[in-house]
């Protein structure tokens, strides 16, 4: 059965951006301790290679968009994300990246998720982030794993991982695994 999967980094004490929307931590984190095993492989090219469809937000969007130069240099979005295709959520016209499979939605994200289902073709679904979009695939009863990065770093304040209540009666540690410096734990979350 593909999950639908919350693959993230983070902070120690819960933020996936810092107050000013930055991920320059993350870079100072790399910096400490390779992430990327004796393969050559990094946990996030492993964690792709089973994803069909992507969802995120639009402030993660921009970022992406800003940080990479996308609407400039179009063809590295191939690099992080091949020719999967993405929906963003967002309410407002933002700009497509040329040649990318992008979807704008709205709202509910139960249609999105069907949608995206099909067109996975047996893969998995990534939420990209940010929190409160995962939180709302949550709600919905759609979100099968929390996969998170834990980064050795503490921010203090910024974008939080998961803005939600999810008990410990539905998450339960289904793999652990040290890469350099980073935890990488799986949350399995029945539904
Ligand atoms: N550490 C990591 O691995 C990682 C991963 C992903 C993201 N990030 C960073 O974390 C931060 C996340 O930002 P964020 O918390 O603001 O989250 P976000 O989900 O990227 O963006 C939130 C925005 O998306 C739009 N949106 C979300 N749900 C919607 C819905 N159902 N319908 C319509 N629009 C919807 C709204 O924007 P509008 O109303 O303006 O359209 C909302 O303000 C970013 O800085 C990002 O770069 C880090």
């Amino acid at each position: 059965m593909p999950k639908t999967q919350y693959f993230v980094a983070t902070s120690i004490d819960g933020f996936i951006a810092d107050a000013d929307n930055s991920l320059d931590w993350l870079d100072e984190a790399d910096a400490q301790g390779n992430r990327v095993a004796e393969d050559g492989i990094s946990p996030f090219a492993a964690f792709f290679a089973g994803v069909g469809a992507i969802a995120m937000g639009a402030t993660t969007y921009e970022w992406v968009l800003d940080n990479e130069d996308l609407l400039e240099q179009p063809q590295k979005w191939a690099e992080w994300y091949d020719d999967v295709p993405a929906w963003v959520f967002t309410h407002r016209e933002l700009p497509p990246i040329p040649g990318v499979r992008l979807t704008l939605v709205s709202g509910d994200v139960r249609p999105a998720h069907e949608a995206m289902t099909a067109v996975a073709g047996g893969k998995n679904i990534w939420i990209a982030g940010g929190g409160d979009l995962a939180g709302m695939f949550a709600d919905a009863s759609l979100l099968d794993e929390v996969i998170v990065g834990v980064a050795p770093v503490i921010l203090g304040a910024g974008a939080p991982l998961l803005p939600r209540r999810l008990p410990s009666t539905r998450l339960s540690l289904a793999a652990l695994e040290r890469r350099g410096q980073f935890a990488y734990l799986t949350y399995a979350i029945s539904r």
